[in-house]
């Protein structure tokens, strides 16, 4: 056995473990946000279409800036579809990312995968429709970062199903994981607003209009933070030794820990008020 041989066999126990750590972080993660997200749809379910069953759609206006507005039936119809469509994808993309799922149903896998990329399509154009077209917006640099957030979703959808045709997974893989967190970005934006707003007891560097400094910085952050530790995370699980990649899996820990406190703080002040 030469040198190299003796160096690889002497690591392989502790890379071995680092991985299983960064595996562990990474399943936390998941679990937290699958939680953040299923309560995220279950608000839209109830709150939106709830509203709708009852005929009540006005109520739509209690907690939006333009849900319902009397005789504009184009972005009426416009809204209704952008929130059916947000409780599909939102649920529809936590079923992505199980493994056994797409294991044991690939089909399902595939199927899922379509309509979560079509719902996402629609949903950024619609979503740009009630931004420029509708007024549906509190500041202009809100406006031109969830437009940045929408053309992101758009060209990453093209990524993901362009990779997977292809039949390239592992690019595939991180297409559609980087898509996954473009579409989430209005989640994230709630999680971290109502984190922020914990952790200094109070909304600081936040308006009214949502155009403080803090406002300025989050409606970018909202996606390309979550986007820079995916890509941080990709890097990890590839090229760095055990050290990194317990860095990374402490990292993600942490930001996990964030994102429950901004979790419940979302639910139990955003969007329970209206269950
Ligand atoms: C693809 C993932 C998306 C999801 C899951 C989603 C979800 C939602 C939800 C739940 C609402 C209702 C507001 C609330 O009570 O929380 C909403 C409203 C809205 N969304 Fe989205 N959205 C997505 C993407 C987008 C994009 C990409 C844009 C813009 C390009 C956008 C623009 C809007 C606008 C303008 C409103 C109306 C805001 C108001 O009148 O208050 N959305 N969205």
């Amino acid at each position: 056995m030469n040198t190299k041989t003796n160096v690889l066999n002497n690591l392989a126990p502790s890379v071995k473990k680092a991985d299983k750590a960064l595996d562990m972080a990474a399943i936390f993660w998941f679990l937290v946000a699958l939680m953040g997200q299923w309560l995220f749809v279950y608000y839209i379910i109830v709150h939106f279409g709830g509203a709708a069953i009852k005929g009540d759609t006005e109520s739509w206006n209690d907690s939006t800036i333009s849900g319902h507005v009397p005789g504009d039936t184009i972005g009426n119809i416009v809204f209704a579809m952008h929130i059916f469509m947000a409780a599909v994808i939102t649920f529809g993309g936590t079923l992505q990312l199980i493994p056994q799922l797409r294991k044991r149903a690939l089909n399902l896998h595939r199927w899922n995968g379509r309509i979560f990329i079509f719902t996402a399509y629609i949903m950024a154009i619609g979503g740009l429709y009630l931004v420029w077209v509708r007024g549906a917006t509190l500041s202009l640099n809100g406006a031109w970062a969830i437009t940045l957030n929408a053309a992101a979703i758009l060209i990453f959808a093209s990524l993901a199903i362009r990779t997977a045709r292809a039949g390239n997974i592992t690019a595939h893989r991180k297409w559609a994981l980087r898509l996954y967190l473009m579409v989430n970005g209005v989640w994230f934006f709630r999680i971290g607003f109502m984190a922020w707003i914990m952790i200094n007891q109070g909304p600081v560097g936040s308006t009214e209009n949502l155009d403080g400094p803090f406002d300025l910085f989050w409606s970018y952050a909202n996606f390309l933070l979550p986007l820079a530790v995916l890509e941080l995370y990709f890097y990890t699980q590839n090229r760095t030794g055990t050290k990194g990649k317990y860095a990374m899996a402490g990292i993600l820990f942490l930001l996990t820990l964030l994102m429950g406190l901004g979790i419940v703080a979302a639910f139990l002040f955003m969007w329970k008020p209206y269950l």
